[in-house]
């Protein structure tokens, strides 16, 4: 009875001892290279399989949570169990990149690269870039490949990843640099619209002046037209002059006289040798002065009021 009881009591005891055994095999998978590498269905995780995921990556995570939720929120997964997400140091240059990678124990004080070596993509130690220095995160004296995220600075120092005081500094210096493009920006527009407006101003200036400009013109023209006129009145009344002089004295003095008035004529027939026509109706001659005036007053008149007048048409009292 009491060795059946023993029993009873030993059977989840041993249970117990046995499961405690298989978890601690399973937790210890991913801690030796051997197991690392062998499937529960006894599959090896080959060189071959590996690959680049992504490029060019500018945030590296610094603790298991960050990383979690990075993978979680890039969608970083691989296409076998075996592989790893693993974060490494390009080959050349101040790059960093995210791979699918086998488990690999990191033995030496260096940071993790990938390599392409013929048609198979590998990781290894970068043998120029030490992390036994860093104030942060020094290596490990061993340290697994999917570990290496944890070794921040490496990523840091010789990926171009910014530290999150750069980060902010750069945060800081942009918020400047806006800052001040926005008050640029501003001036500029403060600018423009000044320009607007003194543009505004010189076309409407320029608009005035040819205003005033054709006025004038308009006016010259007008004046032109009256002096044309008072002109052919001019002939006019010298005209009617000579006719009326009287012949008195010597011959050659008349002579002299006439070739004067000739000459005085001379310089309107040249110019307007049409208005003498029109300006010059047969009884006009026999006009007397006072008759002459009242024309010219009328005319005058005319021209004040700006009436057009056409030259043809011009109505002379008798
Ligand atoms: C695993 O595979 C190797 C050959 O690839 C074989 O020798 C070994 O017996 C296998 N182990 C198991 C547990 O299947
Ligand atoms: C996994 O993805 C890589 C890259 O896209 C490809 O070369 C490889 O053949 C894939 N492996 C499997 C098992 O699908
Ligand atoms: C590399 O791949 C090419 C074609 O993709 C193939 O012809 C060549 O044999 C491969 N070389 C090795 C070493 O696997
Ligand atoms: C506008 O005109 C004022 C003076 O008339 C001048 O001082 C100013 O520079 C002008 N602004 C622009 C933007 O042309």
């Amino acid at each position: 009875m009491i060795r059946n009881l023993i029993w009873v009591a030993a059977i989840p005891l041993v249970s117990l001892v046995l499961q405690h055994i298989f978890m601690g095999n399973v937790t210890s998978v991913s801690l030796t290279q051997e197991d690392s590498n062998k499937d529960i269905d006894n599959f090896t995780c080959e060189d071959h399989m590996q690959y680049i995921l992504m490029e060019k990556v500018t945030f590296v995570p610094r603790t298991r949570e960050e990383y979690m939720d990075y993978k979680e929120t890039k969608n970083l997964k691989c296409n076998h169990t075996m592989l790893k997400v693993t974060i490494v140091l390009n080959p050349v240059g101040k790059k960093t990149n995210i791979g699918c990678f086998c488990e690999k124990p990191v033995a030496v004080k260096k940071c993790l690269e990938y390599n392409e070596n013929k048609n198979v993509t590998i990781i290894q130690p970068k043998g120029d870039a030490p992390c036994n220095d860093f104030s942060i995160t020094p290596c490990k004296v061993k340290y697994f490949s999917s570990e290496s995220y944890k070794f921040f600075e490496c990523f840091e120092k010789y990926g171009g990843i910014s530290s999150p005081n750069e980060n902010e500094r750069k945060i800081n210096s942009l918020k400047q640099r806006e800052l001040s493009l926005k008050t640029k920006i501003q001036e500029l527009n403060k600018m423009l619209e000044q320009r607007e407006i003194n543009l505004t101003k010189v076309i409407q200036t320029q608009k005035e002046t040819i205003e005033q400009r054709d006025d004038k013109i308009e006016n010259l023209q007008d004046e032109n037209d009256g002096l044309k006129i008072y002109k052919g009145f001019a002939i006019v009344l010298i005209n009617c002059n000579s006719g009326k002089r009287p012949t008195t004295g010597s011959g050659d003095q008349a002579a002299a006289l006439k070739n004067n008035d000739q000459q005085k004529q001379e310089p309107f027939d040249v110019d307007e040798p049409e208005l003498e026509n029109i300006l010059l109706p047969d009884n006009i001659y026999q006009a007397e002065d006072t008759f002459e005036l009242q024309v010219g007053e009328h005319l005058e008149e005319d021209l004040k009021m700006n009436k057009p007048r056409d030259k043809e048409s011009v109505d002379y009292p008798v």
